[in-house]
């Protein structure tokens, strides 16, 4: 049988990277073999943040959608689904509003950085601030039992774990308790050798040809002090060489890589070409896969559909239970 209920969402914020591959979507493949899984396209969420510029927001879902679906997601062995069709989690998240006190959410370290950092935007909003509630209600509506995040997200699982549990003590043991399931990922970093992200402009895409992989790769940013070909490197403070630990063999890093660059052996252009070499041979299935379902642009709306029924199900009978519990 099933080791248990798996829950987790990815903001809608289009077509997805390498970053996503290996912080999310690599797990979520794996995850969907021996758990029962909910995964959603979370795109309430992305309103928090991005209210006043939507327009984008239906191709970011069919983007993210088609990207997830490419790189194994099987909705025959998870249900995967679009949050904003299940106006259960928009119910929940009214209930358990009413039990959260505003130091709880005002006291996360997410939400204060956040609110520092993107300055551009007016994020003095209710909404916002109500983030971790609308995350607890898509957690605690299917009673999961582990949440897949990054750490950054960690603050807001405990927030659900608290909200759940005042909820139990209120009216009754009705909610589960979920527990975060951290994800161990690697370090990756994007073509300038910043933390990769769209925002960044520094992002290979799982949609990129390989003829566009090959581009973004080529002028790479290395070891900043290995100037010309016959200087040594430092494969410790390469961006290139975090990418080698991703998709090189352990062997050939530590036997031609490594001393490669320490002793001005190989060039960095070779070093690129080898790490191509173990990358496009993981993209290109992807690649072929996504260019495959873009021809069926209705597989998105298929899928999502019959995701939409499945999680109904459960998500209604946990309202039913919440809302019995409440005697509303
Ligand atoms: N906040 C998550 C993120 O930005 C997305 C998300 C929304 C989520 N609801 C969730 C993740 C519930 C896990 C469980 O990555
Ligand atoms: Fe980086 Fe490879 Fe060049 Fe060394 S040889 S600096 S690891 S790209």
């Amino acid at each position: 049988m099933s080791k248990g209920r798996v829950l987790s969402g990815m903001r809608p914020t289009g077509r997805l990277h390498l970053g996503h591959l290996f912080g999310a979507l690599d797990n979520w493949r794996r995850l969907q073999e021996a758990y029962e899984c909910y995964f959603f396209v979370a795109d309430w969420h992305a309103l928090t943040t991005e209210y006043a510029e939507t327009k984008g927001i239906r191709e970011n879902i069919r983007e993210m959608v088609l990207d997830m679906l490419a790189a194994g997601i099987d909705p025959a062995k998870a249900t995967l689904f679009l949050q904003s069709r299940l106006h259960e989690h928009a119910e929940l998240y009214l209930l358990l509003s009413m039990i959260t006190p505003v130091p709880w959410l005002e006291r996360n370290p997410t939400y204060k950085e956040q609110q520092q950092e993107l300055t551009t935007k007016d994020l003095s909003t209710y909404g916002f601030l109500g983030y971790p509630v609308l995350m607890a209600s898509d957690i605690l509506i299917y009673k999961a039992d582990h949440v897949p995040v990054g750490i950054d997200q960690v603050p807001h699982l405990e927030l659900a774990r608290e909200i759940a549990r005042r909820f139990n003590y209120l009216y009754g043991e009705v909610l589960a308790i979920p527990e975060a399931l951290l994800t161990e990922f690697p370090k990756v970093p994007g073509t300038d050798g910043r933390k990769m992200s769209k925002s960044y402009g520094n992002a290979v895409y799982l949609s990129d040809s390989p003829e566009q992989v090959i581009a973004k790769i080529r002028p790479m940013v290395t070891d900043p002090a290995r100037v010309r070909r016959r200087d040594p490197g430092n494969p410790d403070v390469c961006p290139v060489f975090d990418l080698h630990k991703i998709f090189t063999p352990k062997a050939e890093r530590d036997t031609v890589i490594d001393p490669g660059c320490r002793t001005a052996g190989i060039g960095c252009l070779d070093c690129k070409g080898v790490l191509l070499q173990h990358m496009l041979p993981v993209l290109q299935p992807i690649y072929d896969r996504r260019q495959d379902l873009a021809k069926s642009p209705e597989i998105v709306q298929e899928v999502l559909e019959d995701g939409w029924a499945r999680a109904k199900k459960v998500a209604g009978e946990t309202l039913l239970e919440v809302k019995t519990a409440m005697h509303m």
